[in-house]
């Protein structure tokens, strides 16, 4: 089979290697890919979001079946598009990726549908979000309504935090058109999981569980990234927990979604939050997580392509699956300055051997006269499968040992609190 991924960072990458895995793989094109994969496929430059373009290149090229990765594409509708064109295609529609696309939105279905949830007030007016925000209590959630790079939530401490919080993406545009509607959302405590699920409308089979690490610093300071770094299984959600989420809110979504006639079919992101009060949803993503899929992609034991196809045609319950019951790690290394500005075009280099069940998922990185240069702010992400998660952890931190590129930088503590559960 000849497979079309569209995307061009670390998940895309760890997608490449797992699709790799499978005999029914041909050819793997990636657009626009990086260099750090074009080993592994073929990597054509034209942008994930460029419906067009990615549309006409399916259709001249043999292409079996499409996979589409990032969120943008997704909410812009591009699987809606290939499909038009005959393309079958993994991924949500346009009307179920709104799921991600706007926070308004899955607020609402979760109000609608009794998924437990933080408690939340929309506003498209700046001076209703400050008079509201009078009698409120702190700290307090201030979140762009639209996609925002994962940026787009602010944790105000005080009042005039939350205030400044308003006024930037309401009436300033920190997050463009996203920041025009926004969600004010009461302030959860607890451990933080990450469950990706296939579901094709009718089943859900959930990989491992996983916990990002969203600041850029030790410690969880500095600002918030993309992730830094990922450990899988998440230690605080046990079994118990896990049947709790599957009853009263993996099922209930996909029904919702179901009965809104917007069937979800793709990946879902259910980010989560373990609270006194029970397992609560933080966020929904209509995506693989980055980098959580470099994490837990590792662990999963059946095949791809079989698990992208039956998604596609609703038959899910009929392919076999196993989520493998090691531990992985998945250290990001950045360039220095992430998430604001960073030099590029430093070559990456080894010193040596990286170890057995380890792989580099390649992100920020471009390929110039047979040498790998940084080209991004993550430029690449270590994993680690091992039988525990202490020896998944010194296992990656070994193999970053090894990688070396000027104003390298990655945090140190990746899974400490995992340790620590
Ligand atoms: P999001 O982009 O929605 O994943 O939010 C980024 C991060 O902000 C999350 O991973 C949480 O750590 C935090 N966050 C989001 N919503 C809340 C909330 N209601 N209460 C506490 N923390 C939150
Ligand atoms: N790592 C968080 C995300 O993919 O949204």
């Amino acid at each position: 089979m000849n497979i079309l991924l569209v995307g061009g960072g670390g998940r895309e990458h760890a997608l490449v290697k797992k699709l790799r895995e499978s005999p029914q793989v041909d050819i793997i094109c990636a657009l626009p890919g990086n260099g750090g994969m074009a080993s592994e496929a073929t990597c054509v430059d034209i942008s994930a979001t460029d419906l067009q373009g990615v549309t006409d290149f399916a259709k001249n090229n043999y292409v079996d079946f499409a996979l589409v990765a990032p969120d943008d594409p997704l909410v812009m509708g591009l699987v809606d598009e290939l499909e038009a064109a005959g393309i079958p295609c993994f991924g949500p529609n346009k009307a179920a990726a709104i799921i991600e696309g706007s926070k308004a939105f899955s607020k609402a279905l979760m109000k609608k549908y009794g998924i437990p949830t933080a408690g939340y007030e929309i506003f498209s007016d700046k001076d209703a979000a400050l008079r509201y925000l009078e009698t409120a209590k702190m700290p307090i959630v201030i979140k762009a309504d639209g996609l925002a790079l994962g940026k787009g939530v602010i944790i105000a401490q005080t009042l005039e935090e939350a205030q400044n919080a308003v006024i930037s993406m309401m009436e300033d545009g920190a997050f463009g058109e996203s920041g025009n509607t926004i969600v004010i959302e009461e302030f959860l405590e607890g451990p933080e999981v990450t469950v990706l699920a296939f579901t094709d409308g009718k089943t859900i089979l959930p990989l491992a569980s996983s916990m990002d690490h969203k600041r850029a610093l030790d410690g969880d300071e500095g600002l918030n990234t993309g992730g830094m770094g990922v450990i899988a299984p998440n230690p605080y959600y046990t079994p118990e927990i896990a049947k709790l989420c599957m009853d009263t809110i993996f099922i209930p979504t996909i029904n919702a979604m179901n009965a809104e006639g917007r069937t979800f079919k793709g990946c879902l992101y259910f980010g989560l939050m373990l609270t006194k009060e029970g397992p609560k949803v933080i966020e929904y993503n209509c995506r693989f997580g980055d980098p959580e899929a470099q994490a837990v992609l590792p662990l999963l034991e059946a095949d791809l392509v079989d698990i992208i196809i039956a998604t596609r045609n609703q038959t899910l319950d009929k392919i076999p699956f196993s989520v493998s019951n090691r531990a992985s790690c998945c250290i990001i290394m950045a360039s220095q300055g992430y998430p604001q500005s960073y030099l590029k075009g430093f070559e990456i280099g080894c010193r040596g051997c990286l170890g057995s069940g380890v792989e580099v998922s390649f992100a920020g990185v471009r390929l110039e006269e047979g040498k790998l240069l940084t080209n991004g702010g993550r430029v690449l992400g270590v994993t680690a499968v091992a039988d525990t998660l202490p020896e998944a952890i010194d296992k990656a931190y070994a193999a970053v040992g090894q990688i070396h590129f000027e104003n390298a930088f990655y945090r140190k503590d990746i899974g400490k609190k995992a340790l620590e559960a």
